[in-house]
C-alpha cells in the first residue's frame, strides 16, 4: 500500500485549474489502487502558520531542551511534516503568482523545511552543511498559468520562478530531481482556445501518467 499526500494551494476553491488536474490525478490513482491511503493537505483551507521568532528559536533548540511553548511553536510543523514522511507520493496542485509560488504554499515549504526533521546541518561537512533526511518520493506538479511560454526556451521562460523553486526545494522533500513531474496548464487568463488545447492536453497527461506511476508499486518497480 502506498500513500499519497494530496496538496491544493490555489486560494480559488471553485474554479481552480490545479485542483481540478490534482482531483483528477487522485481519483484517476484511487480508480487503480482503492486500497492506497489518500492524506489531504489543503493550504487554503487551513493555511499554514507564517515563520515567526517563537518558531525559529522553538526549531533551532534541540528537542529535549524546548520547553511546551516551544513544542507547541512547533505542532504545526510537526503535523505537516508527518505527513510528508509518511508519503510516497506528493501530488501538489501549484498555481502560479507573481511568478512564483502562492504565499500558502511557500508557508508549508518553511513549515516541513526544518533542521533535525528534514534536513541534517554539520559543519564538519566543510562547505555543504546541510544535507536532506527524506528521500524515496515521488512528486507531481499539476499547475495553471495565466499566461504562456514559461516552460523553456518559452518567451517567459526567464519569469518562472514557481518550477525552480520547486525543483530546488524538492530534495529537502525527499524528492530527487528525476522523480519531479510537471503538468503545466498555459493561457488560462486568456481562456481562448489555446487554453482549452492547454487543458484538453494536460488532463491526458494526467491520465498517462498515472497509468505510468500506479503500476505495481509507487516506485515503478
Ligand atoms: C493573485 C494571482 C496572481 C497571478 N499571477 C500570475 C502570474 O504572475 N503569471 C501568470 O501567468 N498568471 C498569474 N495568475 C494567473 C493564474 O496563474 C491562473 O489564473 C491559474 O489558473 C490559477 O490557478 P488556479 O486555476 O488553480 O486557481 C495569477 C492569478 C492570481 C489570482
Amino acid at each position: 500500500m502506498a500513500t499519497l499526500l494530496h496538496i491544493d494551494a490555489s486560494g480559488r476553491t471553485s474554479r481552480s485549474v490545479s485542483r481540478d488536474l490534482s482531483r483528477r490525478f487522485v481519483e484517476a490513482w484511487a480508480s487503480r489502487r482503492p486500497d492506497d491511503r489518500v492524506i489531504r493537505r489543503d493550504l487554503a483551507e487551513t493555511p499554514p502558520p507564517l515563520m515567526s521568532e517563537a518558531w525559529i528559536a522553538a526549531a533551532f533548540t534541540p528537542p529535549d531542551r524546548r520547553d511546551a511553548a516551544m513544542r507547541d511553536a512547533l505542532a504545526w510543523s510537526d503535523g505537516a511534516i508527518d505527513e510528508l514522511a509518511a508519503a510516497d507520493l506528493i501530488v501538489l496542485g501549484a498555481p502560479m503568482y507573481n511568478y512564483g509560488m502562492p504565499a500558502a504554499l511557500k508557508a508549508w515549504v518553511d513549515q516541513v523545511i526544518r533542521v533535525g526533521r528534514t534536513f541534517s546541518f554539520d559543519l564538519a561537512r566543510g562547505d555543504d552543511p546541510i544535507e536532506p533526511t527524506l528521500s524515496g518520493k515521488r512528486l507531481v506538479v499539476l499547475s495553471s498559468r495565466g499566461e504562456f511560454g514559461f516552460r523553456e526556451p518559452g518567451p517567459r521562460a526567464a519569469r518562472n520562478h514557481l518550477d525552480p523553486h520547486i525543483e530546488t526545494v524538492a530534495p529537502y522533500l525527499g524528492v530527487a530531481a528525476a522523480d519531479i513531474r510537471t503538468i503545466t496548464v498555459e493561457y488560462q487568463e486568456f481562456g481562448d482556445e489555446r487554453h482549452a488545447q492547454s487543458r484538453a492536453d494536460a488532463e491526458a497527461a494526467v491520465e498517462a501518467l498515472v497509468g505510468e506511476l500506479a503500476g505495481p508499486s509507487v516506485r515503478g518497480a
